[in-house]
């Protein structure tokens, strides 16, 4: 069997290469003969080679997973340039992904609550400052910080599972971080609050689960959305979405708040932030003149300089922080498990299984690249 080199895989971009057994590694990448399998990326701009890994024993609190199913985020989509400015801190070779769903296969010895045998979903966090490669969704067995696994029901297949990740953390990150909005935790049966929380981009898949949290945490939610997406998101507990294409739209929104205590305000989708101030900066407005953004850091930066004028703070959310923060295990731990069990959180957006095997990864990173209309890309392993 010819050997496959990283430079004759990098030179056909955007293709994948299975690797038999025995297979010369990449410097760097460890290369056993163990039945665990990885996406390896050997720089920031290479194509994804399909290699060995080692499988880790779990330090204290951690899980091992089998991965069944994985989804994947526009941060795993971009290219070399963007992905360097990003995420600088990543060391290669990197296997990147965030969002798995499995088995668990070994459990950390201060792990309660989390079993070898149990069905799970977890944030994975191979991307963030500090962490390591086994910690990647894209492979076969995957690190998981068991603060931010849940325990799934057998109704739940992990395909519907895995869209929750990064959607359910970035969400969580923009909705309660003492640093973002701060609002009151979700839990099994809130109390009404009577105040909303604005939600930008309700139909993207940090939308949809902010909807879902915010909801779980008490509040009324409003969100923006096209039309044909309305009766969903009033399904996971919107009351009232406007669509966003009308050109009145900051005029509807500041309608339908009137008479109430504004609590927070999250813009996910790409070119909200400018209208969730535009309302936010309203006189007829009451509430906390806070918006937390999923724009991209320098974006965010931008706008918050220029609406601090208006008294308006702007924050850029960084998804991964409730790892070391409470939120993480509030959310993980405490609210999804049971949510999930009682069916009053559902997994959105809806999974669209783009193949099998983890070869079929960069088919579903060419989907994202071309559009997510309230879908998620997924593949099975
Ligand atoms: N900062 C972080 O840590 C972090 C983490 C995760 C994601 N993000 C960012 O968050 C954004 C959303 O990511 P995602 O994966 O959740 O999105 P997504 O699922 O790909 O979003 C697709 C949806 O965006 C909606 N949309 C597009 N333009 C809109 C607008 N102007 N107003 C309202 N909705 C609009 C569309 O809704 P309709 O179908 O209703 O038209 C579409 O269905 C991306 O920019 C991503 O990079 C940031």
């Amino acid at each position: 069997m010819a050997t496959i080199t990283v430079d004759s895989v990098n030179r056909r971009a955007g293709r994948i290469v299975f690797v038999p057994e025995p297979a010369a590694a990449p410097d760097g990448v460890p290369n056993s003969r163990e039945a665990h399998r990885a996406l390896w990326l050997s720089s920031a701009g290479a194509s994804m080679l399909l290699l060995d890994a080692p499988t880790h024993t779990p330090r204290a609190d951690e899980v091992v997973v089998r991965a069944r199913a994985i989804a994947v985020n526009p941060i795993d989509a971009m290219g070399g340039i963007a992905r360097r400015v990003v995420l600088p801190w990543l060391t290669y070779p990197a296997v990147i992904g965030s969002d798995v769903a499995g088995e668990i296969v070994a459990v950390g010895s201060s792990v309660s609550g989390l079993n070898v045998g149990d069905r799970v979903v977890g944030y994975a966090v191979g991307i963030e400052r500090s962490r390591n490669s086994a910690e990647g969704a894209f492979q076969t067995h995957v690190v998981l910080l068991a603060r931010l696994v849940s325990r799934l029901p057998e109704t739940i297949p992990f395909a519907d599972a895995c869209v929750l990740p990064m959607g359910v953390t970035t969400a969580a990150a923009g909705l309660f971080e003492h640093d973002q909005l701060a609002l009151e935790l979700p839990v099994a049966c809130a109390t009404p609050r009577h105040q909303s929380v604005l939600v930008f981009g309700g139909a993207t898949s940090v939308g949809m689960n902010a909807i879902q949290l915010a909801h779980g945490a008490g509040y009324s939610v409003l969100a923006t959305a096209s039309r044909s997406n309305f009766e969903l998101l009033e399904r996971l507990g919107a009351s009232v979405v406007v669509d966003y294409h009308d050109p009145d739209v900051v005029e509807q929104i500041i309608h339908h708040l009137s008479g109430q205590q504004l609590a927070g305000t999250i813009a996910v989708a790409s070119g909200s932030l400018r209208q969730a101030i535009a309302v936010n900066a309203s006189p007829t407005v009451v509430g906390t003149r806070r918006v937390a953004s999923a724009h991209p850091t320098p974006v965010t930066r931008m706008r918050a300089v220029l609406a601090r004028r208006q008294k308006i703070r702007v924050s850029a959310i960084w998804g991964g922080n409730p790892k070391d923060t409470p939120v993480g295990p509030a959310v993980w731990n405490d609210f999804l498990p049971d949510a999930l069990a009682s069916g009053t959180y559902s997994t959105s957006p809806s999974a669209v299984i783009v193949g099998h095997g983890l070869e079929a990864v960069p088919q579903a990173l060419d989907r994202l690249r071309q559009g997510a209309r309230a879908q998620k890309f997924v593949v099975t392993l």
